[in-house]
């Protein structure tokens, strides 16, 4: 999302006459674009411009701004801080160029005012992916599930779609460029809906429409909600061998209460019904995950359920997080965060552990298997390997001195770590 988001400011800054540096110290204005969702990241952006007060001091008219999420949830802080002259929140990227215009000394400028419509439809994004293989195209932004730990509804504001013919044409565009793959997404996509003059697209048939562009066209999506991923997608993604067979499927805990307690609005037995409904399908489809670790109240039961979903699912890949409490949320105003660190951390651990044995057993599983790679470049450990993905979004890396990126290539696991399938070419 974050990436989308800095390829739209790319085309927006474009347009105002400013060009990209590789080279910092060359830089007249630095932007960077920030993410609120745990406190980490948030704490990662203050040593950053921390950093960037050594270039203030070096070059007078500097000037620095925060973009994103933080700039949407920090504003006040952020310009009393005095180590920014620009803020702009999600929805102002459009203003990014008039507002750099404005910018006196000691006179910061802000917009972080969140819209209801914008979805940048009509920009072409400047493709920060070098390789020209795989691009990103936002579908929708915004969330209005508001589970209770999330900051997302509160900085990217409420959710809203954006029109499925300005997506096709911006997937055809990246296909004639010769792109080979696009990731639609989105915080919640099956809730993606585009009704205009009695027409009515759902997220269904918007991956349906970008996937007939051409069936060497690969199409990724993220993010699923598990309440409402619908039979029709599941369906759709079947019908299509160019539509990837991986969905990302945040459990976020394997426990009803937790789930009741962070407002998931599914319980573990429909959350396994979906999983089962997919497995029936797509077989070979593979599923990931996000995790969070000790959210306000779990006990070491709520702990043993999350490891049990996990190892019901078999998860191919999850992300795994510690619980952060972020200001504002639901959580943070009526529930403790009362699990202490020592105990998240030896959750999470636990938690890891576990992802890594099933990571390495799924890739076992896979040895002897034929897949289709798409190949993003040369591997990095190895100058006379190549690396992609296979349809199942697993990283696959083989000795060849033949192809290149962008190429589509048939290969045989023969061996793997938890995190790579070692292949040869057939
Ligand atoms: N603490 C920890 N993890 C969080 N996530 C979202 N909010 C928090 C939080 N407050 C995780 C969820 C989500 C992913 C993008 O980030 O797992 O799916
Ligand atoms: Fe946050 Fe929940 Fe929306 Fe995901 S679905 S962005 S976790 S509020």
């Amino acid at each position: 999302m974050n990436v989308n988001d800095s390829e739209v400011i790319l085309a927006v800054l474009d347009k105002g006459g400013y060009a990209q540096t590789e080279n910092i110290e060359e830089a007249d204005t630095i932007l960077i674009n920030t993410c609120s969702i745990r406190d980490n990241a948030e704490q990662r952006i203050w040593g950053r411009l921390d950093q960037f007060q050594v270039y203030r001091k070096q070059k007078d008219n500097l000037v620095v701004g925060i973009v994103g999420c933080m700039a949407e949830r920090l504003k006040n802080k952020l310009l009393d801080s005095h180590k920014v002259d620009l803020v702009a929140g999600p929805d102002s990227y459009r203003s990014i160029g008039n507002l750099l215009e404005d910018i006196k000394p000691d006179k910061p400028k802000i917009n972080v005012m969140l819209s209801h419509e914008e979805t940048y439809a009509d920009i072409t994004p400047v493709r920060l992916d070098k390789k020209g293989v795989s691009a990103f195209i936002s579908i929708m932004r915004g969330c209005n599930n508001v589970c209770t730990y999330c900051v997302v509804p509160f900085t990217r504001g409420t959710e809203r779609s954006r029109d499925p013919y300005s997506i096709v044409n911006e997937a055809k565009n990246l296909w004639e460029r010769g792109y080979k793959e696009v990731s639609l997404l989105g915080q919640n996509v099956d809730s993606y809906h585009w009704k205009k003059d009695g027409e009515n697209i759902d997220f269904a048939d918007l991956l349906e429409m970008v996937a007939q562009i051409d069936p060497d066209l690969r199409v990724r999506y993220s993010t699923s909600h598990p309440k409402d991923i619908s039979d029709k997608l599941i369906y759709t993604m079947a019908k299509y061998d160019n539509i990837c067979k991986h969905i990302h499927l945040p459990v976020q805990s394997g426990s009803d209460n937790m789930l009741k307690k962070m407002r998931r609005r599914y319980d573990v037995a429909w959350y396994m019904e979906r999983v089962n409904k997919i497995k029936e399908v797509m077989p070979e489809c593979s599923l990931t995950t996000d995790i969070i670790a000790g959210f306000c109240g779990e006990s070491e039961e709520d702990h043993q359920g999350t490891l049990k979903v996990m190892s019901d699912v078999a998860y191919d890949f999850a992300y795994m997080f510690q619980y952060s409490e972020r200001p504002g949320t639901l959580a943070a105003r009526h529930y403790k965060d009362d699990i202490s660190p020592e105990v998240k951390g030896r959750r999470l651990s636990e938690i890891i552990a576990l992802q890594s044995e099933l990571s390495l057993k799924n890739n076992k599983a896979d040895i002897g298997k034929i897949f289709r790679v798409l190949v993003e470049g040369k591997s990095k450990k190895d100058e006379n390997a190549l690396c992609g993905r296979a349809s199942n979004n697993k990283m696959c890396v083989f000795i060849d001195n033949l192809h290149k990126a962008g190429d589509y290539v048939d290969v045989r696991v023969i061996d793997c770590s938890s995190a790579t399938l070692i292949c040869e070419r057939i």
